[in-house]
């Protein structure tokens, strides 16, 4: 069965990362036009890089949970997943899941918006750290911002309007172009959320509960 998997960051929550859009979500302390724009970033570069610079730190400082690691013992199963997610943490990666689709990049690169060049970050970047290639002082942690395209969308439509079955974990789909994959899905689709999503009714299926007990359960119904 081919299976498409979109996270967001409900996946993370229980590793101790803020979500956005709950209460005391991040969206509720930052205004997400100066931290979260390209406007924002030319603006106050020292915020932006300021604000990351500490998400990076948390993201370095907490470990992927029981959600995460059943996901990558989904990958190895006989399955064919293809796994894409809206966050910019590496937890997936952490917890032994490979070619995970960044479709809004990765808090561990940094990109020359110059010269479009892409390293990893150092764990502390500032506006003064010139490009490795082209020695530009632009230096921008490697995320989508509002206002630009997320990566891979190309991938990303083809192998959800292929798959057998789509799921949704850990995501308010508020924010399109991800809100919007599961109405490119043809296959079984099923939601997977602390609490219903804005785009709950377009999936055939939901359940309810804490990513660390919710997709351990659904992964070990589907490896059964
Ligand atoms: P949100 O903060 O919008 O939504 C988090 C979702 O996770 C909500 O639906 C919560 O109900 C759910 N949730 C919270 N705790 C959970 C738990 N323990 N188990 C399961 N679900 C839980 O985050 P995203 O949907 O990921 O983009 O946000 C999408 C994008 O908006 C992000 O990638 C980011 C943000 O602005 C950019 O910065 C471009």
């Amino acid at each position: 069965m081919k299976i498409v998997i979109l996270t967001g960051a409900g996946i993370s929550a229980e590793s101790g990362l803020g979500t956005f859009r709950d209460e005391d979500g991040l969206w509720t302390q930052y205004d997400l036009n100066d931290v979260a724009t390209p406007e924002g970033f030319a603006r106050n570069p020292a915020l932006v890089h300021e604000f990351y610079n500490a998400r990076r730190a948390n993201c370095i400082a907490s470990s992927p949970n029981a959600a995460h690691d059943a996901l990558a013992r989904l990958q190895q199963g006989a399955h064919e997943v293809t796994l894409i997610t809206q966050n910019v943490d590496d937890l997936h990666e952490r917890a032994g899941s490979t070619d995970v689709i960044h479709m809004h990049g990765g808090l561990m690169r940094a990109l020359c918006a110059a010269c479009g060049n892409r390293w990893d970050a150092a764990a502390i970047m500032s506006p003064d750290d010139p490009c490795p290639h082209c020695a530009a002082k632009s230096t921008r942690p490697d995320v989508v911002w509002f206002g630009e395209i997320p990566y891979a969308m190309d991938t990303i439509m083809q192998v959800t309007a292929t798959a057998d079955l789509f799921v949704a974990i850990g995501t308010s789909a508020e924010v399109y172009p991800a809100a919007g994959l599961v109405e490119l899905a043809k296959g079984d689709t099923l939601e997977l959320n602390l609490e219903p999503s804005a785009r709950t009714n377009a999936f055939a299926a939901r359940r309810f509960g804490p990513a660390t007990e919710i997709v351990p359960a659904w992964v070990d119904e589907v490896l059964a």
